[in-house]
């Protein structure tokens, strides 16, 4: 039997700082566990821009739709700003979700121990805080049209459009009661149902699947704004928190800050089942090519490695080798192992990218 597929997209900035340390982690389970992936490389965002005039090329995208799992570093940077809109590296990523149809992005909030005195937040509300934000990633006002920069009388105006069918939402409801069966059984869904009609339906769709198949899990719904402020105030009252493309990009960069550190933050990009009965899917960090630091050897990588967990779980169905990853990323954090972001006030030297990566190359021989 061939080895299970893996397009690998490191992208801008720091895309490829981080996913160098993830490329040494697949190296890792080929050598130690005998778990080998047939891994493409090829370019995203900005860089192939540069190489080919457009931030994803035709043969990009179908291999990408080919291969078991895609993992993407991060797209974007100061040098793209100026560019037009249709090319500007954040369009690659978006077409990728897109015709991938990547409806369900998972993103896990998790505050490990060692990071519970980081945390913006007071010790107590965040420690031992385990969260999935399920964002729905594919519709919603990223993609409704119409959408455009229009003349109106003497002025321009910027139109985009909130648009959700009732089959959207159905689906990536069903994916996060699904989720919360396999957790703590609890899905809180956030909207603005008291000023969106797109709300409204979301809100009775949700409710419609919950009442008709999912009646065992304990479903809530919440204003987004609410939401946030109960992010910050108690978010241990969460479990799964389903909601829009947009809501759900600006909380799941809220939550970050209660694990530490943006670099912390993994995701799963999840579509339908493929033939082999896994789904489409497309695995990158949260942050972005944070450009204040990128070429300087300072990325956390851990959301990129805790990413190739997620592709171990979803993607490949080793779930006990994903554990193994992440207990050893949880092993090195409270062993002291920290990256910039991630140094309090207390000071000390942070350790670069490539010297977390040893470090968690160190927990995981250690782990055999
Ligand atoms: P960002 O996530 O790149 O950076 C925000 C802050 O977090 C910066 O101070 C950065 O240094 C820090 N940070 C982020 N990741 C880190 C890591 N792994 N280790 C240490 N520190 C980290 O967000 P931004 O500055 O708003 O955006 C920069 C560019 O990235 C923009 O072009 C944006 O569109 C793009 N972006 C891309 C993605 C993606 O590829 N999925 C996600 C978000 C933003
Ligand atoms: C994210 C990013 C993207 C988004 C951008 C880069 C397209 O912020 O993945 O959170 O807005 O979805
Ligand atoms: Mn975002």
């Amino acid at each position: 039997m061939s080895n299970p597929s893996l397009l690998i997209l490191p992208g801008d900035g720091i895309g490829p700082e981080v996913m160098a340390e993830v490329r040494r982690i697949i190296g890792w389970y080929g050598d130690k566990r005998g778990i080998h992936f047939d891994v493409t490389e090829d370019l995203v965002g900005g860089i192939a821009y540069d190489t080919h005039g457009t931030p994803l090329h035709d043969d990009t995208m179908a291999k990408a739709q080919e291969v078991d799992a895609v993992l993407l570093g991060a797209v974007g940077g100061p040098k793209y700003d100026a560019l037009d809109f249709s090319v500007k590296p954040e369009r690659g990523l978006l077409r990728l979700r897109k015709e991938m149809d990547l409806f369900s992005n998972l993103r896990p909030a998790q505050c490990f121990d060692a990071l519970a005195d980081f945390s913006s937040l007071k010790k107590d509300i965040v420690a031992g805080l385990d969260i999935m934000i399920v964002r729905e990633l594919t519709s919603g006002v990223y993609f409704g049209e119409p959408r455009g920069i229009f003349k109106e009388g003497n002025e321009r105006v910027g139109i985009n459009t909130q648009r959700y069918t009732e089959s959207e939402i159905d689906r990536v409801a069903r994916s996060a009661f699904e989720l919360a069966r396999k957790r703590n059984n609890k899905v809180c869904s956030m909207e603005k149902a008291n000023v969106m009609e797109s709300g409204i339906l979301w809100r009775e769709v949700v409710q419609k699947v919950h009442d008709e198949d999912y009646p065992d899990v304990e479903l809530s719904h919440m204003y987004a704004d609410a939401g946030a402020m109960q992010l910050t105030r108690w978010p241990k009252q969460f479990d799964v928190i389903v909601t829009d493309n947009l809501f759900g990009d600006l909380l799941s960069d809220l939550a970050a800050m209660l694990t530490g550190s943006l670099g912390m933050l993994p995701s799963a990009s999840l579509g339908a089942p493929m033939a082999n009965g896994r789904p489409k899917a497309l695995y990158e960090p949260v942050h972005g090519s944070a450009p204040d630091i990128a070429g300087q050897g300072k990325a956390n990588p851990i959301a990129c490695i805790l990413s190739f967990a997620m592709a171990l779980r979803y993607s490949f169905d080793q779930g006990d080798e994903a554990a193994r990853l992440e207990t050893a990323v949880e092993k090195v954090l409270a062993d002291g192992a920290r990256t910039a972001d991630l140094m309090g006030a207390e000071g000390g030297t942070p350790m670069s990218t490539a010297e977390m990566g040893d470090a968690v190359l160190a927990a995981l021989d250690a782990s055999l």
